[in-house]
């Protein structure tokens, strides 16, 4: 059974007291919610907000928090990095990695990615591992192409385990933030393709268990039927998580579909 997952991406935004506003917020809005058939809910504030955001969430239980980026190495001379131990410390469970954003402005190449998930996973967090293609890739037919390329070289070496407790969001940089969603059934077909990846490079039972998520453009109005697909298991939330009433709204759309 795959328990979705509704993670909002705040990107370069909010300083700590808007975080804290928002988050208390969310709190109060999934408060009521049947905590059985809820989405596993999480949020990924700036690294300044984490402590405090992850402090918040602490008591409710409810909510898990995300780092937006790591390093691979725990420690050193790394100026302006952040490890995985440094995140754990301050109570994350989720690292997003390879974030299209990241690929595009910072160089985050494969390579590095891969090195990424290994390190959260040898200290007991998940990566969420973002791949996905551009417009123009799109145009040019290499959709398949790219998405299992970017799958096959993020997950090398990873054992089944580790896979299968991995998270995986297919995000077409072409609807990141452009309000263009990817049609339900074109997301799914590509989710599908990540799964068969997964199987392939790893085993089908990791491939089963791995949860992959759809990210671009997530609304309120949309997500009951991206949920309704057969392989997409939730969603990675950019502009939408930041608004309280529309990620709690994201939230209970996640849950009128059951795990998978
Ligand atoms: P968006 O961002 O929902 O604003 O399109 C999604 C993401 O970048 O993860």
């Amino acid at each position: 059974m795959r328990k979705p997952i509704i993670a909002g991406n705040w990107k370069l935004n909010k300083t700590i007291d808007e975080s804290i506003n928002l988050v208390e917020d969310i709190k109060i809005k999934i408060m009521d919610l049947d905590r059985e058939k809820m989405p596993i809910v999480v949020v990924c504030p700036v690294f300044t907000s984490l402590k405090t955001v992850g402090d918040i969430i602490d008591s409710s239980k409810s909510i898990y928090l995300g780092a937006q980026n790591c390093y691979y190495e725990d420690a050193g001379a790394f100026t302006g990095e952040v490890s995985v131990p440094m995140i754990k410390e301050v109570g994350a469970t989720y690292i997003i990695i390879g974030h299209s954003e990241r690929r595009q402005y910072f160089g985050e190449t494969d390579n590095a990615i891969n090195l990424k998930a290994k390190t959260i996973l040898a200290h007991g967090l998940i990566p969420i591992i973002c791949c996905g293609e551009t417009l123009e890739q799109r145009e040019a037919g290499q959709t398949d192409k790219i998405v299992k390329n970017q799958i096959i070289a993020d997950l090398k070496d990873l054992t089944e385990e580790q896979i299968a407790k991995s998270v995986i969001a297919y995000e077409p940089v072409w609807a990141i933030g452009t309000g263009k969603t990817c049609e339900s059934p074109e997301a799914n077909r590509v989710i599908k393709l990540i799964r068969s990846t997964v199987a392939e490079v790893s085993s089908k039972d990791a491939a089963d268990k791995a949860r992959i998520l759809y990210g671009g453009s997530v609304k309120p109005s949309t997500i009951e039927e991206q949920m309704s697909q057969s392989d997409i298991d939730g969603a990675l939330v950019g502009g939408a998580s930041l608004d309280a009433e529309s990620f709690a709204q994201l939230v209970k759309g996640a849950m009128l579909v059951t795990s998978k």
